[in-house]
């Protein structure tokens, strides 16, 4: 195994990811940040210096397990206190296991504002994948907002309360492509299509030749729906597990998962297609993500010939429900969970508000903290129901730290013990380290609290985690050791050291 060392140095830089010029979070210059590539095994260490002059940070490795090394989880108010402007924090872990990760800022709402990338991890030298393909690239979705993180986390914890409103375009490796004219007065902002930073990513694929796709959404906000125009492809991993292959033209896509697909470069090649991706789940107010997939010797500045797909019916939870319940592991590649659970914890998905007026006097608030026995077996049960409107309920991807789960089930309406718990998959559940709870549905998930650490399990939704929708899982710290002084504490807690 070896040793993988970056520097990476953010800051504050004007760009136009989708033509309109903001200030927006940069990792050595770029949006998104540098690919981290690396082999099962291998130790990351990132040397990351807080350029930003007047704000804190924290970057969280989405998806890496952390095991012996909970202090580099990056999970800022939890694992550590926050890098402060100036300072340079060494992050330093192990990558256990092969597969598509991702990493992003964990401070405030400071992903939104550009700070992310992704981790690829290769399978061990001699050991290979359980399909072919001839080449491979990754792909990031996210979702594009022109306020400032300011302005939105000021607005979401203000009474009255502000909310941040849909995206105002969808990225595609972090391009994009807003329409300047529609500006109130676009003479007076930056905002140029013709700009080259917002031209759409091309992905060349020469005929016959199968790719994988690795592709992760890192959206602030949206659940997505990616398509490749005139491809089906097959699933083969998700979160960094195997797939019981299925095939689709629609994957639907949630913040904070991952997944490779195969497709296949077996259409006319004397024209181009789009890639494309579309908001699900909430009624859209975001033009579709554009990318184009060029098929040599096509030149890529050929526009595909056709309009693209504005994609499924936003509101049609049905697919993206049967999508969920088709992601089964690889039938050679099993871990099957215990059995049994020893802990239950019902996580009711819903709003209200507690300072202001509540309009469920049942609301309160706590820490989230939850104490679970070192090495037992948890089961979380993610039970939906509506927003402030009674007739309106949301997807949440929930994400935790630390763990993969088994995902045991899925269902609509409410949960129920006695008839819903024999049902759950307990023969070939895929693992991830994020699930989706449908509108008004349940999800059902297991994992062993093996790993010694405080973790968080929220919502992936940017601003649903900042206005609390989030808890904190303890288990086995005393068996965490000694602490590097590098996160021994900040303000109040500074200069508190262990015997
Ligand atoms: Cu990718 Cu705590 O999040
Ligand atoms: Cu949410």
């Amino acid at each position: 195994a070896r040793i993988r060392h970056y520097k990476w140095e953010v800051k504050y830089e004007y760009k136009s990811p989708d033509c309109f010029q903001k200030l927006v979070t940069t990792i050595n210059g770029g949006t998104p940040g540098p690919t981290i590539l690396a082999q099962q095994g291998d130790t990351i260490v990132v040397e990351l210096k807080n350029s930003l002059l007047t704000e804190n940070i924290a970057i969280h490795w989405h998806g890496i397990r952390q095991i012996g090394t909970p202090w580099s989880d990056g999970t800022e108010g939890v694992t550590q206190c926050p890098i402060l402007p100036g300072d340079t924090f060494k992050y330093k872990f192990i990558v256990d296991r092969a597969g598509t990760f991702l990493y992003h800022g964990h401070y405030g709402m400071q992903r939104e504002a550009g700070l992310y990338g992704s981790i690829i991890v290769s399978l061990p030298d001699g050991v290979s994948e359980p399909f072919a393909y001839d080449n491979e690239r990754s792909i990031i979705l996210n979702d594009w907002f022109h306020k400032s993180t300011y302005e939105e986390a000021t607005g979401l914890s203000s009474i009255p309360f502000v909310w941040v409103g849909e995206p105002q375009s969808l990225l595609i490796n972090g391009r994009g492509r807003y329409n300047c004219s529609l500006l109130s007065n676009p003479s007076l902002e930056a905002c140029n299509v013709t700009n080259p930073e917002c031209s759409p990513y091309i992905l060349t694929v020469i005929p016959g030749k199968t790719y994988r796709l690795r592709i992760g959404s890192l959206t602030s906000l949206s659940a997505l729906s990616f398509q490749i125009e005139g491809h089906n492809f097959t699933v083969v991993e998700a979160d960094g597990h195997y797939v019981e292959p299925f095939v689709t033209k629609n994957l639907y896509i949630y913040s904070g998962e991952t997944y490779s697909i195969l497709v296949k470069a077996n259409q006319n090649p004397s024209r181009n297609y789009w890639m494309t991706s579309n908001v699900v789940g909430r009624k859209p107010g975001t033009p579709t993500g554009l990318a184009i997939l060029n098929y040599y010797p096509t030149h890529f500045r050929k526009s595909p010939p056709t309009v693209p797909t504005t994609g499924p019916l936003w509101n049609d939870t049905a697919p993206r429900l049967a999508q969920s319940l088709a992601i089964k592991a690889l039938q050679s590649s099993i871990h099957t969970p215990p059995l049994t659970s020893d802990k239950t914890i019902v996580l009711l998905n819903t709003q209200n508000k507690i300072d202001g007026v509540a309009k469920n006097v049942n609301a309160t608030s706590s820490n989230g903290l939850y104490r679970l026995k070192f090495n037992s077996t948890v089961d979380v049960v993610l039970q939906n129901a509506n927003t402030m409107s009674v007739n309106n309920s949301e997807t949440h991807p929930w994400h935790l730290h630390g763990h993969d789960f088994w995902v045991l089930g899925y269902g609509t309406g409410k949960f129920d013990v006695t008839k819903d718990v024999g049902k759950y998959n307990l023969a070939n559940p895929i693992m991830k380290n994020t699930v989706p709870v449908h509108p008004y549905g349940w999800t059902a998930l297991r994992f062993r609290a093996d790993n010694p650490g405080v973790w968080a399990f929220h919502c992936h939704i940017e601003s649903h985690f900042y206005m609390g929708m989030g808890v904190v899982f303890e288990s086995g710290v005393e068996k965490v050791g000694m602490l590097p002084s590098s996160v021994m504490g900040c303000g109040e807690t500074k200069g508190f050291h262990r015997p």
